[in-house]
């Protein structure tokens, strides 16, 4: 049997035959392995006894879990209250066009892991994202794309 399936096993254990579980358990499995490949998604869904396919839409529907390993650099678009009034999913789009990925997906040459946040604690900057721990605030579109374009 293989590691990652051997891994998830283990960590899903309490949850069991719990289906109520499934979000806890992902959360456990995604902090252990640091995303949740197709195995670690089969193998927590026959520990608790749901459909894959009710686990792959939970994975899907929240952003904070990933499907693939975290890129080089992490870039965290705030969609918070104050970032949403101020053009959040404008940001937000124009990085899922340039880097052609989504939230929770990392770039093909490993670069960029994108993530939507729901306030990064600095509003009245609004709208703001994070690369890394380096925040970038008033920005727009093509601003967030230079600076995104820059980061070595
Ligand atoms: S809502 Fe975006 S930083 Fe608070």
């Amino acid at each position: 049997m293989n590691t990652v399936v051997e891994t998830v096993k283990e960590l899903v254990r309490p949850f069991a035959g719990k289906p109520t579980e499934l979000i806890q358990a992902l959360h456990g499995v995604q902090s252990a392995l640091g995303y949740l490949p197709r195995q670690a998604q089969e193998a927590v869904a026959a520990a608790l006894g749901v459909p894959l396919s009710q686990v792959r839409g939970v994975v899907t529907f929240y952003h904070f879990f990933r499907t693939q390993p975290a890129g080089k650099h992490t870039i965290r678009v705030c969609l918070g209250t104050a970032c949403h009034v101020r053009g959040g999913e404008r940001v937000l789009q124009a990085l899922q066009d340039e880097l052609r990925v989504k939230p929770g997906q990392t770039t093909a040459d490993g670069k960029y892991s994108l993530e939507v946040a729901r306030c990064l604690g600095c509003c009245g900057l609004a709208p703001v994202m994070m690369i890394d721990e380096e925040v970038y605030g008033r920005l727009d579109p093509k601003k967030a794309r230079r600076i995104v374009g820059e980061t070595p």
